[in-house]
């Protein structure tokens, strides 16, 4: 059997994605334990799903720090002491800078909900139905300096339906969020990700 992969999860809201991961590590899909969540929020649910599955959950207030730099450097010491080597973004609504990083070269992951490079930044799924897309989704993807810029892992692609509210769209694309995220960390953990400048081969 090979080495079991510690996973940081840095979050701020509800948690789904990270209870997808949490899911995928208990029914043996990916060779990893969620070994700590962190939260900028006190009061994101996912502190409490980290909890109730018996995992480390922190909260590291970002208002109680200088600066982004600072924040990030808080967040490499809390990962360190947790052992990380993949930092997994589920729904953390904060820009993070080279400090972070650095700390972690290619080893941070994000999921944004749409189908980038369309639609970055805050309110995807409101920009894709003010733009009259007809497909929407979502991307994982490597973090770099950009917001929604690096290089993407995998995607996966919804219909946007007649009627579409942003909660129907957002619904739907979740849905593929908790399949494709835990997959991406798959492929990662076995080592089935090469990077070379921006594309990513995925092995098998
Ligand atoms: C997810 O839909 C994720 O794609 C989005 O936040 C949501 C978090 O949900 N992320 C972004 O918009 C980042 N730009 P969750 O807390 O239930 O996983």
């Amino acid at each position: 059997m090979g080495k079991i992969h510690n996973i940081g999860v840095l979050i701020s809201g509800s948690g789904s994605n990270l209870q997808a991961i949490i899911d995928a590590c208990a029914a043996g899909k990916i060779k990893a334990r969620v070994a700590c969540v962190i939260s900028n929020k006190e009061d994101a649910y996912g502190l409490e799903r980290a909890r109730l599955a018996g995992i480390p959950a922190l909260h590291l207030d970002h208002r109680a720090y200088t600066g982004r730099e600072s924040y990030d450097q808080a967040l490499v010491a809390t990962l360190r002491e947790f052992d990380v080597e993949l930092v997994a973004l589920a729904g953390f609504m904060r820009i993070i800078t080279p400090v972070l990083l650095d700390a972690f070269p290619m080893s941070v992951m994000n999921i944004h909900p749409a189908l980038l490079p369309s639609f970055p930044g805050l309110h995807a799924q409101r920009q894709a139905l003010e733009y009259g897309a007809k497909v929407a989704g979502c991307t994982v993807h490597f973090v770099d300096c950009g917001t929604d810029t690096g290089p993407i892992i995998l995607q996966a692609a919804v219909p946007v339906l007649e009627g579409d509210s942003e909660e129907t769209l957002s619904a739907r694309i979740q849905k593929e969020e908790h399949r494709v995220y835990p997959e991406a960390i798959r492929l990662f953990t076995e080592g089935l990700l090469d990077v070379s400048g921006r594309i990513v081969a995925v092995g098998s």
